[in-house]
């Protein structure tokens, strides 16, 4: 049985891949986390009371705790999500994203690199340190091309700069130390279980309150969404057969411009949960200032793990958009849950560490 080390399993995307590993694999899962703000120990579902998981409040800028961490679990691969990852909060205030991103990523690499080094032949080729990115390293596109692994870097938020330095953190650790890493960069996820502050929950929250839907400049940015189960399966598969120093793009070819995204929330929650007499959910939509630096455009080629490794999205935006706001209309108190703080007070009356 493996035993893997997942950093940030307590938010949307780490949750997602735990609660995939948890069915479709018998790895040991590590899962450590720091529990900010973005971090739910709900989210995890049934799979938070499986033996095989085993949760640590950690954060991965402390070096002490992840040095002690390997040295007790012995980990045959790390999948790193640890992140703060919402560009708009990383406009307000850089800080978090550069001493998470960039120092933890650090710290972490300097821990693995030390107990690596440690472990016999087998155990040191066989090992992982797969660290899980984004496409917004790569910068913004025009009205054609796309993203793929020879895409030159051209971060323009702090969120995505930070990313990118991590990225080369870890391209340097490997082709210093010889790490076997893997790095993969994904397009924009969408599914349950995500913070209400991006785009998708938080139009679906809104719609759902009868509040403004605010638009950002003309509503005509284009995102590239993928399914995030689509997303975590991607990320096992990679782990498992990626070829070490690679790096893989993962993306779902659907393009969409925000305008187009909203339109289709407010048409599903017009079917779903209709506001009544004779209104429309788009009657909310309002128009706002742009976000600073706003990129126009993010559109992956995921053809290189396609042909690799056999990968390809098993949702379209219709399925998965629907299954996404029908979960949101079904679970408002885990939404409610991760915006009043209250959640916080109950992990520390009802959450035992193990
Ligand atoms: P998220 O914000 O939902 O979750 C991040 C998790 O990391 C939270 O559980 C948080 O508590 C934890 N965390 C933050 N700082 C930490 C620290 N210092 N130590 C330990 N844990 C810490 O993010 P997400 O959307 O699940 O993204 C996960 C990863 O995937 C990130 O690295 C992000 O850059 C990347 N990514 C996200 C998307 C997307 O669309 N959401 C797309 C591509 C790549
Ligand atoms: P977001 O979900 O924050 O993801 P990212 O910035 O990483 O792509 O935003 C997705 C798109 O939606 C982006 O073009 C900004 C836009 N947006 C709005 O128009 N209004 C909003 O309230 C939010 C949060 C985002």
């Amino acid at each position: 049985m493996k035993t893997v080390f997942i950093t940030g399993g307590a938010g949307f995307i780490g949750s997602a891949l735990i609660r995939l590993l948890i069915a479709k694999s018998d790895w040991r899962i590590i899962n450590i986390d720091k529990l900010t703000y973005a971090g739910n120990l709900s989210s995890l579902a049934d799979a938070r009371r499986d033996p095989r998981h085993i949760f640590h409040h950690n954060d991965i800028c402390d070096r002490q705790a992840m040095d002690a961490l390997l040295t007790e679990y012995q980990p045959d691969g790390i999948i790193h999500l640890a992140a703060e990852s919402h560009v708009d909060r990383s406009i307000h205030g850089p800080g978090d994203f550069i001493q998470t991103n960039v120092v933890g990523t650090y710290t972490l690499l300097e821990a693995t690199r030390a107990y690596w080094s440690s472990l016999g032949e087998s155990a040191r080729s066989a090992f992982r340190f797969h660290h899980v990115s984004t496409d917004e390293v790569f910068g913004s596109l025009g009205p054609t091309g796309r993203f793929d692994e020879a895409s030159a870097y051209d971060p323009r938020s702090p969120y995505s700069a930070s990313k990118a330095a991590s990225d080369h953190l870890v391209r340097a650790w490997q082709h210093t130390y010889g790490l076997p890493t893997l790095i993969t960069n994904c397009s924009n996820n969408y599914g349950p279980y995500q913070f209400p502050e991006k785009l998708i929950p938080l139009m679906i929250g809104n719609a759902v309150a009868g509040k403004p839907l605010p638009i950002y400049g003309k509503g005509d940015n284009v995102r590239d969404w993928l399914y995030v189960d689509d997303h975590a399966r991607a990320l096992q598969l990679v782990f498992e057969q990626g070829r070490p120093g690679e790096t893989y793009c993962i993306g779902g070819r659907n393009e969409m411009t925000n305008l187009q995204v909203i339109d289709t929330l407010c048409d599903l929650l017009d079917q779903q949960q209709p506001r009544g007499a004779g209104r429309h959910h788009a009657e909310l939509k309002t128009y706002v200032a742009d976000r600073p630096g706003h990129d126009q455009r993010y559109a992956i080629d995921a053809g290189k793990i396609h042909r690799e490794l056999g990968w390809i999205p098993l949702e379209t935006f219709t399925s998965g958009i629907e299954k996404t706001v029908t979960w949101y209309l079904d679970n408002t108190e885990w939404t409610a849950q991760v915006q009043s703080g209250a959640y916080r007070q109950w992990i520390d009356q009802n959450y035992t560490q193990r």
